[in-house]
């Protein structure tokens, strides 16, 4: 199996690091919830630490796993800056090999990304693996229909004007060590036969007005539809599915971009 394509390194793992610890904040107290009813909990791809961070402070017991080295590095540097030296393993999902079974895994924004169909049914074996018996499995998706800039590209006509052209970013944000870091992706490639999406992001550090790194990487989507996720759940042996709407404990709607997959092992 290859190497998940995701683009969180470098500059796009800083990014994450300085300005997304506040990024769609709701989904901090719904993950919460169930980890403070099942623990020990395991947060898959947890990146920088958005979600791990305030579970940490609350004294919760979790561990967390990523495939980026770039993202670990930074959760591990935040939970030093703050006395904490927690379980952070850099493996991909479909390799996960943890140190010990939980009572609750949750995978937020991640599941697609970097990987291929097969490394993802492999990746809802391992999470099983990893499950206590009665134990719970999260997992969200932001369906393929939320995003208009990228379904309006399934048609063939549409793909035609793919890659979208470099445009250069809109914006510098201000970073914690004095430089600036800007961002811009545009979509490379769209396969509705195999329903994958590439895109490319560019990111650019600046220091006193003068560009001093600039980086572009690769981004692998696969897109799942709900029904998909409850089909390749049921392969993976999970019980008592339900689909949730967007972080929200509530029946996933068809107005829902993103869908939480609440499972039983
Ligand atoms: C959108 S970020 C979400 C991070 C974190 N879960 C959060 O909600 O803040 C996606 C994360 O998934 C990780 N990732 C991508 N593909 C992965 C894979 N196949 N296995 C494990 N982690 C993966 C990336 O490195 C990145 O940290």
């Amino acid at each position: 199996m290859s190497t998940p394509q995701t683009w969180h390194y470098g500059l796009i793992a800083k990014w994450w690091a300085e300005f997304n610890y506040n990024f769609r904040p709701h989904e901090i107290p719904y993950f919460q919830r169930y980890v403070e009813r099942g623990q020990p909990a395991l947060d898959v791809a947890c990146g920088t630490g958005r979600l791990l961070m305030p579970y940490f402070r609350a004294g919760l017991d979790v561990d967390g796993c990523d495939v980026s080295a770039d993202m670990v590095e930074l959760c591990r540097q935040k939970a030093a800056g703050e006395g904490l030296s927690p379980t952070l393993l850099v493996q991909p999902m479909h390799e996960l090999d943890a140190p010990r079974s939980y009572r609750t895994i949750f995978v937020c924004g991640a599941f697609g990304l970097g990987s291929n169909r097969e490394q993802d049914e492999e990746a809802l074996r391992r999470l099983y693996d990893h499950l206590e018996p009665g134990g719970t499995l999260l997992l969200d998706i932001e369906v393929p229909y939320a995003d208009s800039r990228q379904w309006r590209h399934w048609p063939r006509q549409e793909r035609a004007a793919l890659p979208e052209a470099r445009t250069p970013p809109r914006e510098r944000r201000p970073a914690s060590d004095g430089t600036e870091l800007a961002l811009k992706s545009r979509l490379v490639e769209l396969d509705p036969l195999a329903q994958r999406v590439t895109l490319e992001m560019h990111a650019e550090q600046w220091r006193d007005g003068v560009l001093e790194a600039e980086e572009d990487r690769l981004l692998d989507i696969v897109l799942y539809f709900a029904n998909e996720v409850l089909l390749m759940l049921d392969r993976a042996g999970f019980t008592d599915v339900t689909v949730e709407g967007d972080h929200n404990d509530r029946p996933a709607t068809n107005d829902d971009d993103f869908l939480v997959f609440v499972a039983r092992k």
